[in-house]
């Protein structure tokens, strides 16, 4: 938790942005596993914690932008709770490190919230993302639980972005210290990426480093020799020699930032020629895309310089062939490269998806691509000092991909199908970075983690 001021000078930056009605924030509940009370690894949500820092269940935070008033609904514990959860303190002394002299029980939430209402009161809320935080939306407000979603404020939704998007020195602290956290876990699996070894080792000490730090990964590890499925979460696979490994993870800290880390390396230590000239390539991508990256540079324009780095150094290796403009105007770029360079980063390693990827990653000026592939960039508009991003391009090669489009008979102009199939079997390279945009610049977070094909190799050795 950070101190008091910080919550308080965040809940009154966020008046400037609405100054009619009041916002309720509800707190995550605990979420059943199996039966209630064994329960999944709590996680609060995060708007919640930026504005009223408490991570525990059973509370709710309003914020009421006519009268300057800020409230806690929540309970002490009970006697049953204590002797089998341990103490917490009050509800009072928990306020006050958050700022918050009003607290109420959770019980008066439903009446505050009907007498704001009978006086014509709006009450802003985020689009929930959890069934029963919409249930209990419902309930306090009287909506039906299917108009809940769609009911949701947009002015809330504008004003927590913006507040959220631009970090401050304590969240990129955070975030650095997440990043470090990450260094270990890749480190790690660099010097454990060797034959005979199951998938599942390697991703489970990486979630060991996670627990060991106090924290926990930020999102599921992603770790596989079939590294051509994006989101691999199969850790079953032996390593053997000769395939690449991709692991993408990263470290939450205890209070809830995240890291997000790709690197590849070559199991059992040396890259072979094959998998070295790709490499070049993807890592060619995100350097210069790193080099881009500065306040005003709108970052879908960055992703398309990387799609035709991607697509020139594919076009030397006699798998792409064609104008390379044209290659990438027409999207044939995005069999080998089918998703975005990067989106944002903060509490939430996708930071606030939940409140709508257009809201977080576009504007009226800067609107999605619905073509394949860019369709997947989930950050394009302009970059503004204090935005934490990521940067991650990748290589793959996907057979049931290359398969479709070669039976469908797409892009033979930029394509040469038969040499994309005879890298069937290669899996895919991403790498991956986490970058704050600073005045001028950028700057890369963390520690630096071996990155190019010696750094890696080397640290394979040891
Ligand atoms: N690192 C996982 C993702 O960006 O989706």
């Amino acid at each position: 938790m950070f101190k008091a001021e910080v919550y308080t000078n965040r809940r009154n930056l966020l008046r400037k942005h609405l100054s009619e009605g009041l916002a309720l924030l509800p707190a995550n509940n605990e979420s059943p596993m199996n039966y209630p009370a064994n329960t999944f690894h709590y996680r609060q949500d995060s708007s919640f914690l930026y504005f009223f820092g408490l991570d525990q269940p059973g509370v709710a935070g309003v914020i009421d932008f006519e009268s300057g008033e800020d409230y806690l609904f929540g309970d002490d514990l009970s006697l049953d709770d204590i002797i089998w959860m341990g103490h917490l303190p009050s509800m009072k002394s928990l306020g006050e490190k958050v700022g918050i002299g009003n607290i109420l029980s959770y019980a008066k939430l439903e009446e505050y919230l009907r007498n704001a209402m009978q006086k014509g009161r709006t009450i802003h809320y985020l689009p929930p993302y959890r069934d029963d935080t919409m249930l209990e939306i419902s309930r306090l407000t009287n909506l039906p639980w299917d108009q809940v979603k769609s009911k949701a404020s947009l002015e809330l939704i504008r004003g927590v972005i913006a507040l959220r998007s631009i970090k401050e020195p304590v969240e990129v602290e955070e975030i650095i210290r997440a990043v470090d956290i990450s260094y270990d876990m890749h480190t790690t699996v660099m010097k454990m990426a060797y034959p005979g070894i199951y998938e599942r080792e390697i991703a489970g000490r990486i979630e060991g480093i996670a627990l060991s730090h106090g924290s926990m990964t930020a999102f599921p590890v992603i770790l596989s020799m079939d590294g051509q499925t994006l989101h691999n979460h199969y850790h079953g696979n032996i390593l053997e020699e000769g395939r690449l490994m991709v692991t993408d993870a990263g470290a939450e800290t205890v209070n809830h930032y995240s890291g997000d880390i790709t690197r590849t390396v070559p199991v059992g230590g040396k890259f072979s020629q094959q998998q070295m000239e790709i490499y070049e390539i993807v890592l060619k991508a995100e350097v210069s895309s790193i080099d881009q990256i500065k306040p005003g540079v709108a970052y879908r324009e960055i992703h398309m310089d990387a799609a035709r780095i991607i697509t020139s150094g594919l076009k030397e290796l006699g798998l792409m062939k064609g104008d390379v403009e044209e290659a990438v105007a027409a999207g044939a770029h995005a069999m080998f490269f089918p998703h975005g360079l990067g989106h944002m980063l903060g509490m939430d390693v996708h930071d606030m998806e939940g409140l709508g990827e257009n809201h977080v990653g576009y504007t009226k000026e800067i609107k999605r691509s619905d073509q394949f592939g860019t369709a997947y960039l989930r950050l394009g508009k302009k970059l503004q000092t204090g935005y934490v991003l990521t940067v991650e391009p990748g290589i793959y090669f996907i057979p049931a991909l290359i398969d479709r489009w070669k039976s469908e008979g797409l892009f033979t102009a930029f394509i040469n199908y038969e040499k994309a199939g005879s890298y069937k079997g290669f899996g895919g390279i991403r790498i991956e970075d986490d970058v704050l945009v600073t005045d001028k610049a950028c700057k890369v977070l963390g520690k630096p983690i071996p990155k190019t094909v010696e750094e890696v190799e080397n640290t394979m050795k040891k």
